[in-house]
Formats: structure tokens, C-alpha cells, sequence
């Protein structure tokens, strides 16, 4: 290979490192030199081990210009091992005229090119400042692609927010019109987190369960005032309006479906009950979310302590007394048990004065 003057580099930049490695020495040296000329600095290695050696020590370097075959670790095994420690290194192949077929094979692998030896000293700059030139390219597309991720998830997750900010919103104030079940939302979700706790919830699927119950009702937007407010018993026709707001409730969240499942599960599903005599699938016992049972009982306890346009409220002890005497028929004994275990005074429960 022709000999090449020798770049002058300034001292005070750290130039970008080149590895080289061959078990010719001459070939390394004569590459290594040409490497000096375009501003790198070379480092060399007499096979695959040695190379693999010197990027642990130096760290990752932008370039590996490797020969095919060498005794050890081979070219193609040194590339692969590259490839997979250090994703950013682009690796150009050196190969004789008998290795052709490997080095083309090495592209399949992610090798950018390869050098056919004995390669001329302009042909070697050329290859090389082309490797690096795509390097650059590769990175940038990978930049770009994970700032573009990046801004999508962001943009997901406001939108989700100022989403979740909206039906808050929605369902306070619906609650607000209303003296009756002012709160009802935020002691419902504090009741079944405690709840949720004590079996076994916590992270995300807390998260859920407090979300599902302080939004259980919001489909009540759609229930018509006089029957919410309705002070007796209920036509069959006024009872099936109000079935709706599960069904409703589980529309308006719908955007919410693949972040929050259980959300909608719970909002769907919270008035059914264990013996199946709930709304609106009327689903029985293991067959209702576990998430939807523990809002149906800590539902039921508020509403029962909460004073209703149609009745007063009773105390939490009788409450508790009613939630008991419901299990099996309304109610999961396990959910009942940890609403017990979560708040053993009721006296001390902050319930609607
Ligand atoms: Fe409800």
C-alpha cells in the first residue's frame, strides 16, 4: 500500500479513535497511517481478542476496520461481537481476494463495507470517509426517530391527562349540583384504595382502582335529574334509565381503554352483584373484576351514610351491620372482610355530616 504524508493535528482536540486490527503488521501500519491522514487516531490490534481488549479499555470508538481472517477471534466474529456491545461503531471489513465471500456476507451483519486488499491508499480515505459519513447518518436517524418516540409519548400522555382533567372535572361537578352526593366520588376512591390495599393492590393497579372508583358514576351525566332525585321507589322504567350510567360511564371513558382497562371494567361493572342479580351483564361471583366488588361495597357504604334525597343516612356501624348482612347475595366476603380490616373504628371514617 503507498505510504501518505502525515496529517498535522493540533494537540488540543481529542481526536475520534480508529481501531484497526490485522495479523499483518505491515498492513495495519500502512492503514493506520492513512487513518492519521483524515484526523483519527489509530489504534491497532493483531486479531479479533486483542481488538475486543481495546475497546474495553478505550471505550467505544466511531470506526473498526477489521480484517477477515485472522487466527482467533475471526473478522466476522469480532464484528458481531461489536455490533451487539457497541451498537453506534461502524465496522468496515478488509478482506483478501479469497475472502470476498465473507466480507460480503459480514454486509448481512451489519458491517457498513468492505476493502478489498491490496487497496490503494485513496480507495482505503474513500471507503472510510464513506463509513463514516453513513455512520453519521445512521445516528441521526436513530436520534431522530427516538426524539420523535419521545415527543409522541409525551404528547400521548398530555392529551391522556388534560382527558382525565376533563371528566374529573365532569364528575365533581355533577356531584356539586347535587348536596346529596357532594364528595361521594372522592370518598369512594379513598375507601377502596384502603381497601384495594389490604388485598394486595399497590403501583398501577392501585392507580386503577382509585381512578375506577372516583369516576364510577360519572355516566349519571346522562340520567335524567328527576329520577336521580326521585324521592320512592323507582318505575321499572326509571330503574332501567338508570342502569344505563354504568354503560354510559364505560362510553365516556372509552379514549381511556387501552391506557386503563380496569377503569372501565369498573365503571362498567360496579352495580353488579355476586348472586347475579346486578346490572348490566348481570355477571355472578369470580365472573365480576375483583376491582368493580371492592367499589360496589365501598359504593354501597357511602351511599348508605350519606343522606339521599329519598332517605337519611345511617350510622357507619350500621352500615358496616348492612354491608355483613349482604355478603354472598350483594357483596364479596373478601372485600367486605378488608373494608373491616381497612377501617376497624367506622366511627373514625370521614363520611358525609
Ligand atoms: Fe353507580
Amino acid at each position: 500500500m503507498p505510504g501518505a504524508p502525515e496529517a498535522e493535528l493540533d494537540p488540543r482536540v481529542v481526536a475520534p479513535r480508529c481501531l484497526v486490527v490485522d495479523d499483518d503488521a505491515a498492513v495495519r501500519s500502512s492503514i493506520a497511517r492513512v487513518i492519521r491522514t483524515i484526523g483519527l487516531v489509530p489504534l491497532e490490534a493483531e486479531d479479533g481478542g486483542a481488538a475486543l481488549r481495546l475497546l474495553e479499555e478505550h471505550g467505544e470508538v466511531p470506526l473498526v476496520i477489521t480484517d477477515v481472517n485472522m487466527p482467533g477471534v475471526s473478522g466476522m466474529e469480532l464484528l458481531e461481537e461489536v455490533t451487539r456491545r457497541y451498537p453506534d461503531t461502524a465496522v468496515l471489513m478488509l478482506s483478501g481476494v479469497s475472502d470476498v465471500k465473507t466480507a460480503v456476507a459480514c454486509l448481512d451483519k451489519g458491517a457498513l463495507d468492505y476493502i478489498a486488499k491490496p487497496a490503494l491508499l485513496e480507495e482505503v480515505r474513500a471507503r472510510v470517509a464513506k463509513a463514516l459519513e453513513k455512520r453519521d447518518l445512521l445516528l441521526q436517524k436513530r436520534f431522530y426517530h427516538r426524539n420523535l418516540e419521545l415527543r409522541v409519548r409525551s404528547q400521548a400522555g398530555r392529551i391522556r391527562e388534560l382527558f382525565l382533567q376533563g371528566v374529573q372535572t365532569l364528575a365533581h361537578a355533577l356531584e356539586a349540583k347535587d348536596a346529596y352526593t357532594s364528595g361521594h366520588s372522592i370518598r369512594v376512591s379513598r375507601y377502596a384504595v384502603q381497601t384495594a390495599v389490604r388485598l394486595g393492590f399497590a403501583g398501577d393497579a392501585l392507580e386503577e382502582v382509585r381512578l375506577g372508583a372516583e369516576l364510577h358514576d360519572i355516566g349519571k351525566i346522562g340520567t335524567r335529574e328527576a329520577v336521580l332525585n326521585k324521592p320512592g321507589p323507582l318505575t321499572p322504567e326509571e330503574f332501567a334509565h338508570i342502569t344505563e350510567h354504568t354503560l354510559l360511564g364505560e362510553k365516556i371513558l372509552s379514549p381511556l381503554a387501552r391506557e386503563n382497562p380496569i377503569v372501565l371494567r369498573i365503571v362498567r361493572s360496579h352495580h353488579e352483584r355476586m348472586d347475579g342479580g346486578g346490572f348490566p351483564d348481570r355477571l355472578q361471583g369470580a365472573s365480576i373484576p375483583l376491582e368493580a366488588r371492592i367499589v360496589s361495597v365501598v359504593d354501597a357504604f357511602d351511599a348508605m351514610t350519606t343522606t339521599r334525597a329519598y332517605r337519611g343516612s345511617r350510622t357507619p356501624a350500621e352500615a358496616l351491620g348492612e354491608l355483613d348482612r349482604c355478603i354472598g347475595s350483594h357483596f364479596d366476603p373478601e372485600v367486605v372482610r378488608a373494608f373491616h380490616d381497612a377501617f376497624p373504628d367506622p366511627s373514625s371514617l370521614p363520611v358525609q355530616a
